[in-house]
């Protein structure tokens, strides 16, 4: 596998980073992951953009993020993707630096770092039976809009999730549900797709914001809102969003079923229509 760092496509196996990498010392660095369906990059600009505004807020912004998109493509072709469905994944961090947690001297280089990989599909019974989540207390910081690679709560609440059996673990801050590990969340409530507003709380997710315009081109009623984790009882699906997830149905929460505990219509719908449109 051929990947990008700093500046040169390279053997996977022949790039390193340095132990002084302030991504490995403080997780000071910013990521994104999108997908190339059949060796098309889906909604590049808008994780174009959101790498960039996520630089900017670590006061990173001399980092080339604007070559994300070629680099991309790049790899597409390295690494002969273009016939299959590809997972891009990239990093900048601040660089390397001896420990100190202030800002190294101006002008030191970034690390930045963007691989493709095949991409392992998600069986089909995830999307057809839908998953089991659990709910875990957010103790999160309040910037989880920026996607920084300082993802410990994350990592610890999905394999929570993963020990427990279920795909997701739902963060809960003051008893309303907000978003997944790894995922935004969505329900249907009295028949309107309802999800956490786009605010420090959560990250706006790309796919959550192409869902959103989809359902709304479908003329389902959408609203930013909360979802009470003691509403669930009520709700009539609920569903989770992502790059890595596309549109999949949870059918319980902490083990309690989901209305029928199937994956409903809205759900079934708007993951045919994100499919349609990647
Ligand atoms: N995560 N919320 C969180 C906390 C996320 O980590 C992600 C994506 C999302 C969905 O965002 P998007 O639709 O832009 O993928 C929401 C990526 C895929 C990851 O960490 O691997």
């Amino acid at each position: 596998m051929q990947v990008y760092l700093n500046g040169a496509y390279r053997a996977a196996a022949d790039a390193f980073v340095s132990i002084d990498d302030r991504g490995f010392l403080f997780a000071d660095g910013i990521y994104e992951v999108m997908i190339a369906h059949r060796g098309r990059l889906v909604l590049a600009e808008p994780h174009a953009q959101r790498l960039r505004a996520g630089l900017k807020a670590l006061q990173l912004d001399t980092a080339p993020a604007g070559e994300l998109i070629a680099i991309a493509e790049q790899l597409l072709d390295l690494n002969r993707l273009r016939d299959a469905d590809a997972l891009i994944y990239a990093q900048v961090t601040r660089g390397s630096a001896p420990r100190q947690h202030a800002f190294p001297p101006a002008g030191t280089p970034v690390t930045v770092y963007v691989n493709a990989k095949p991409m392992q599909s998600k069986p089909a019974t995830c999307f057809d039976d839908g998953c089991a989540a659990i709910t875990v207390a957010d103790t999160r910081w309040s910037r989880c809009d920026i996607k920084t690679t300082a993802l410990l709560p994350n990592v610890l609440a999905n394999q929570a999730a993963h020990a427990a059996g279920a795909f997701e673990a739902l963060f809960s801050r003051d008893g309303v549900l907000i978003e997944g590990s790894h995922s935004n969340l969505m329900a249907v409530i009295d028949g309107e797709v309802v999800t956490y507003p786009s605010c420090n709380y959560i990250l706006t997710g790309i796919t959550r914001n192409c869902v959103l315009d989809l359902a709304r081109t479908l003329g389902l009623p959408v609203r930013e809102g909360p979802i009470f984790a003691d509403q669930l009882r009520h709700v009539d699906e609920l569903f989770l969003t992502g790059t890595t997830v596309e549109v999949m149905p949870v059918t319980s929460v902490d083990g309690q079923a989901i209305a029928n505990g199937s994956p409903g219509p809205v759900a079934r719908r708007l993951l045919e229509e994100y499919r349609r449109y990647i």
